[in-house]
């Protein structure tokens, strides 16, 4: 079997710049498949960029992104992947739409929303607006929208901002179940490390500054791994 077939995520020599604005320097990162890896940096430090560049909603100026070893830049197999972005929540928070017609959005059966939904704990919400949950029971609702066609790579990005500890432990739980029963490659940003490092098997931290850093599996001019147990 081809070995890049393993590999959920490989990024190569990838340089961006926002204009003259230098953001990621010669990325380079292997994720195997079944791997659980948080990307941690101060505000500013393109974590989000990074990821809209795996996805590829952003294009590189140079280098490659191949995701179950197929480049990006010539296919996305959308079916693989679920997204949940940083602003998920800002963009349906004033709209009346109820939490089925959000998971609805991806134009799949009503079996495969409850489905998507008791996965999360929330099928007891389907019928409500989600304007009218919680922010942490939104979060969960993203997620199922993310899940509903059974992605094998899930990119989460800030997946826990303003949700309280309770509720993280509970986030962090069914990521855990997401990752080791449903064999499903996560890849979380946040910037706490700090809670990230306890939940995620590896950590890739990405930063302006140099770092000293491991070069296991990624290395990179902005980021270094803290757990190299990547899989
Ligand atoms: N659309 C854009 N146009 C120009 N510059 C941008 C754009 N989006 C982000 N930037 C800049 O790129 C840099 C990285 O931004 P990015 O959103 O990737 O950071 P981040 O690590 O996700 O930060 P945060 O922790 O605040 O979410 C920042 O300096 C930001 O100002
Ligand atoms: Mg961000």
């Amino acid at each position: 079997m081809n070995t890049l077939t393993f590999l959920a995520i490989e990024i190569k020599n990838l340089y961006f710049s926002y204009g003259a604005e230098q953001i990621l320097t010669n990325v380079n990162c292997k994720i195997s498949v079944g791997s659980y890896v948080g990307i941690v940096g101060h505000n500013g430090s393109g974590k989000s960029t990074l990821l809209k560049l795996i996805l590829g909603i952003l294009k590189p100026n140079k280098g490659t992104v191949s995701i179950f070893g197929e480049d990006i830049a010539k296919k996305i197999e959308w079916n693989k992947i679920g997204y949940v972005s940083q602003k998920a929540g800002i963009a349906t928070s004033h709209i009346p739409i109820t939490v089925e017609e959000v998971i609805k959005m991806e134009r799949v059966t009503n079996q495969a929303v409850d489905e998507a939904l008791t996965s999360v704990d929330m099928l007891d919400t389907k019928h409500k607006l989600l304007r009218e949950l919680s922010g942490g029971q939104q979060q969960r609702v993203f997620i199922a929208r993310a899940l509903v066609k059974k992605p094998q790579l899930l990119i989460l990005d800030e997946p826990t901002v303003g949700v309280d500890v309770k509720t993280q432990n509970t986030f962090y739980n069914l990521l855990s179940r997401l990752n080791i029963e449903q064999k499903i490659t996560l890849l979380l940003v946040s910037h706490d490390l700090h809670t990230i490092s306890h939940k995620v098997k590896t950590v890739i931290q990405l930063d302006r500054k140099a770092y000293p850093y491991n070069m296991t599996t990624c290395s990179v001019n902005h980021i270094h791994e803290t757990n190299a147990t990547n899989n």
